[in-house]
């Protein structure tokens, strides 16, 4: 996608305030040059000092960094500091309790979903806790190696939940709470999980969600396939669904299955807060996250220990200029990537202070995150376009109500910014003193690729800047040929940084196929990229067939899966439409059977489909009535055709590969003016 009016105000520089630069790490952009060619020119001499900073059980023998990129030359594979052990959990935690003497600084401010609920977390409290869902964890069978799924809100106990696993060597995979049980059935069964950690439910602003259910329901669907692999579910009362009196302020009907369930609160009572990390291997397994695959079943994407450790460490003290004092407050869901590395792991590694937010940006009311900020004194602040245009629509009011003078930086990151709400960002909330970080990355590659530094980087609104540390981005054309000065096309990545992914869990020829086959000896993101006549990269948006709705990347196969599960569904072919606060909204073309009548009815009952087998976040918004599709005389759908449409551009260009070019005709005639 290109963001309209991206290529406006290009020529308007946004440079570092001064007062960030007395104290920043990297304060200028000489300094950042330096270190850049240190990390490209000498990575080992780079790394080995990042990694001096945190504790090994047993040092590195080999190189720091050793890999194969080309495809043509054998298996893909990355590998960081061979040979060294270590524990991730133990140098989040009792590294900053021990080593550091930050036992008693707050790690979290945890802020419910009512403003009635918050309570604050030191690293002392987050080490006692975590040691004891470790024992519980080892008490109900789960071994180093083991797959643990976690499907839990905003609470803390999911940051417990991950830690115990990373600390007994366990691998989490975390499912957003807001998948549909079939999504999260799909995602049990590819990682063979064998427990699930779970919450009772969630108030997601005024609804109540009841969490177990949906795990229930994920559950019995998974019995019906070849391998049922979870045989206990641990089950955490979330406290928020109750008064301060304690008394349950719902009704849900928790189902419950005594050989297989557990209560948290039951089993958390009696155990040690005691327990000796597992020492791992540099190497071994540290989490999997799915993400959308292009093929429309989703991609566990691996990483491991040492590596991804050492990059969001570095990534989050660098890109947020992190020092003691901060406050930093990520908005994001912990289900995704950006929470994993941004709310957990890379704050933790640097002794941070974060805040933890159940709930959501309007609820009870617009002004929630200023709030928020007033209240704990927030001094860095990462969110999402689509956060940013949805809180635009309501004005400077709400923003100006509070004080949001504590603000030193503030950062973005999911899809591209939108020079206007990057504008209202820097203006209206940061007050025209604080940079705005617009970071470029994926799950796949663990932290941040693209980034300004604050105190270093000059801005350009819509611009994700520059590379981070160690990372070599390039641009090539259609014949995979390299681009130099101004250019756009696809963006790769010439070698890899420590906390890229290793593999797609369970099919290393999935990876290699989706990630190294186009262009052998490089990284494909799938994203599009321009280059500028100063360097600044500009993301265009994704060059396969990927959506990004609110910053939720999704591909149209499953979406268009889902569709066709319907009865009345002959076929169904999905393309994104631009959306004011989604950044891309689905817009769904479906041909019927013969005989089968398009109405309300059926739109409903299609949007109910994608939200039953993918979650809220995919429900469509348009839904067009196709009596045909455009194809070419193969058969392929042409789906740029279906975008222009989607999009009302009349001037198509050459339709001469259409085999009946009647079809777009009739397909313009009943284009869905408003959302369905
Ligand atoms: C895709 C990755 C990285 C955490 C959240 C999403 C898009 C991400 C930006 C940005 C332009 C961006 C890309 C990328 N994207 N950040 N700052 N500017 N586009 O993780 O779900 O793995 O999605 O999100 O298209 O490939 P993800």
């Amino acid at each position: 996608m290109v963001v309209p009016g991206s290529h406006h105000r290009e020529d308007k520089i946004y440079h570092p305030p001064e007062d960030l630069k007395k104290d920043a790490h990297v304060p200028d952009f000489y300094s950042y040059l330096a270190l850049y060619k240190k990390s490209v020119d000498e990575p080992e001499v780079f790394w080995r000092e990042v990694a001096a900073e945190f504790y090994w059980k047993k040092p590195a023998t080999g190189p720091i960094l050793q890999y194969n990129f080309d495809v043509t030359k054998g298996n893909i594979y990355v590998k960081c500091m061979e040979g060294a052990k270590t524990n991730m959990c133990y140098n989040v935690l009792d590294r900053n309790v021990k080593d550091r003497n930050l036992g008693e600084k707050v790690a979290y401010y945890w802020e419910g979903n009512s403003p009635d609920h918050s309570m604050a977390i030191t690293y002392s409290q987050l080490l006692s806790q975590v040691c004891r869902c470790a024992n519980v964890l080892k008490q109900m069978g789960v071994k180093k190696g083991d797959r643990v799924a976690i499907y839990m809100p905003m609470i803390p106990e999911l940051v417990y939940t991950m830690l115990a696993c990373a600390r007994i060597g366990a691998v989490h995979s975390i499912v957003f709470a807001g998948y549909s049980s079939e999504s999260l059935c799909e995602r049990i069964l590819d990682a063979q999980c064998c427990i699930v950690v779970t919450a009772d439910g969630v108030y997601r602003g005024q609804k109540l969600i009841n969490l177990k259910q949906i795990v229930e329901e994920a559950l019995e669907k998974s019995r019906d396939k070849v391998s049922p692999t979870v045989t206990r579910c641990l089950v955490v009362k979330n406290h928020s669904l109750r008064t301060k009196s304690g008394e349950a302020s719902n009704k849900l009907q928790i189902p419950w299955d005594a050989e297989r369930d557990v209560w948290w609160d039951e089993v958390m009572a009696d155990v040690s807060d005691d327990c000796e990390p597992e020492w791992l291997d540099a190497e071994d397994p540290l989490f999997i996250l799915y993400t959308s695959g292009s093929t429309g079943k989703p991609k566990g994407v691996l990483h491991t220990v040492a590596g991804y450790m050492l990059y969001t460490s570095l990534t989050f003290k660098y890109v947020f200029d992190h020092h003691h004092d901060d406050v930093y407050w990520c908005t994001a869901d912990i289900g995704w990537i950006t929470g994993h590395s941004y709310i957990t792991y890379g704050p933790l590694a640097n002794g941070a202070t974060g805040v933890l937010f159940e709930g959501l940006p309007v609820y009870p009311h617009v002004g929630r995150f200023w709030e928020i900020i007033e209240k704990y004194k927030v001094t860095k602040f990462y969110t999402a376009p689509t956060a940013i245009r949805l809180l635009m629509k309501y004005g400077k009011e709400p923003v100006q109500k509070y004080n949001l003078s504590s603000l030193r930086i503030l950062g973005t990151v999911g899809e591209p910014i939108n020079p206007e709400a990057w504008l209202w960002y820097y203006e209206v909330v940061g007050q025209s003193r604080c940079p705005v970080v617009d970071t470029f990355w994926q799950t796949e590659t663990g932290g941040h690729v693209l980034t300004p530094l604050p105190a270093a980087t000059p801005l350009k609104p819509g611009s994700a800047t520059f590379p981070f540390f160690g990372v070599e981005p390039t641009i090539l054309n259609e014949h995979g040929e390299e681009l130099e000065g101004e250019a756009e096309g696809y963006l790769v990545f010439r070698r890899p940084w420590p906390g890229i992914m290793r593999t797609v869990y369970g099919n290393q020829e999935r990876f290699e196929n989706q990630y190294f086959k186009k262009f052998p000896g490089f990284y494909v993101t799938g994203d599009g990229c321009r280059r500028d006549k100063d360097g600044y990269y500009w993301i265009t948006g994704r060059i396969d067939d990927m959506l990004n709705v609110s910053g939720h990347l999704m591909s149209t196969a499953e979406v268009e899966a889902a569709l066709t599960k319907h009865a009345a569904v002959a076929e169904a072919a999905v393309v994104s439409r631009p959306h004011v606060v989604k950044g891309e909204c689905l817009y769904c073309f479906v041909t019927l059977k013969d005989s089968r009548e398009f109405n309300h009815k059926l739109v409903e009952e299609l949007k109910g489909l994608v939200r039953e087998r993918i979650g809220p976040i995919a429900t469509p918004d348009f839904i067009q009535n196709a009596p045909g599709l455009p194809k070419t005389r193969s058969g392929k759908i042409m789906r740029r055709v279906l975008r222009q449409i989607a999009r009302n551009e009349k001037d198509l260009g050459d339709l001469s590969t259409l085999a009946d070019p009647k079809v777009v005709e009739v397909l313009f005639s009943q284009r869905c003016e408003a959302a369905a």
